[in-house]
């Protein structure tokens, strides 16, 4: 048996708060945040601003044979990580539920989901890390010392989302947010794949009815007492 890893993972549907309590976590810990959606974001969005269609597997595969990614902190401590492709910055054009959908649809590409489980685990191998996503405690570190799996109902998370939009500014379309929650579940569930579930040894916290901060304290209490 290879020895636990000092890997906190944090699964679970989107829009249940995972960044959020990811990066408090890591924040918290001194650990260092992997949000492995931002990859998936950014292959999205490469093969978008590339013509590339997501449906043909073999261009997909083409396109991720220069792929280069890099997800830097943060300059503000409550802002996402910044993600560049290919040395240009694209962090201000992923965040939408548009590239959402199309990220969902390239993840259940086998070629795309070896390349960027491979550089995820290259990203985690000296652990102290916080790592967030579908399949981080499943699939990317089986061996992470803290598996997490958040979730909530989807009317709250549909709730969370739409304030985060109107936040940013964005004019939201309440009934399409909460129909796009539930049909990225589904597929992020259903695919073959590296679905989204829980891993067996993973602690299930429901946030429906908890602030980020009352979520990260769970998990910091839990991890300290372990
Ligand atoms: O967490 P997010 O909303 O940024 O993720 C965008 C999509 O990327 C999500 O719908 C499914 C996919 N994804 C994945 O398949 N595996 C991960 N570990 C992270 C994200």
């Amino acid at each position: 048996m290879s020895e636990k890893l000092q890997i906190v993972t944090i699964d679970g549907p989107s829009g249940v708060g995972k960044s959020t309590v990811s990066r408090g976590l890591a924040d918290r810990l001194g650990f260092v945040y992997l949000d492995t959606g931002a990859m998936y974001r950014a292959v999205a969005y490469g093969c978008r601003e590339g013509g590339v269609d997501v449906e043909d597997e073999q261009a997909v595969g083409r396109f991720l044979q220069d792929l280069h990614i890099e997800l830097l902190p943060p300059k503000r401590p409550d802002d996402d990580v910044r993600v560049f492709l290919g040395g240009q910055e694209i962090s201000g054009f992923i965040r939408t539920p548009e590239m959402g959908m199309l990220a969902s649809k390239v993840s259940a590409l086998p070629v795309v989901r070896q390349k960027l489980t491979v550089m995820q685990q290259k990203m985690g191998r000296a652990g102290k890390i916080v790592a967030e996503g579908r399949d981080t405690g499943t699939v990317v570190f089986p061996q992470a010392a803290w598996k997490f799996y958040l979730d909530a109902d989807p009317e709250e998370r549909a709730r969370r989302r739409i304030n985060q939009l109107t936040l940013k500014g964005e004019r939201v379309d309440e009934q399409e947010i909460l129909a796009q929650i539930i049909k990225r579940d589904r597929d992020d569930s259903e695919r073959t794949i590296a679905p989204l579930k829980a891993a067996d040894d993973a602690v299930r916290i429901d946030a429906s009815r908890l602030s980020a901060a009352e979520v990260i304290e769970r998990m910091f209490s839990f991890i300290k007492g372990s």
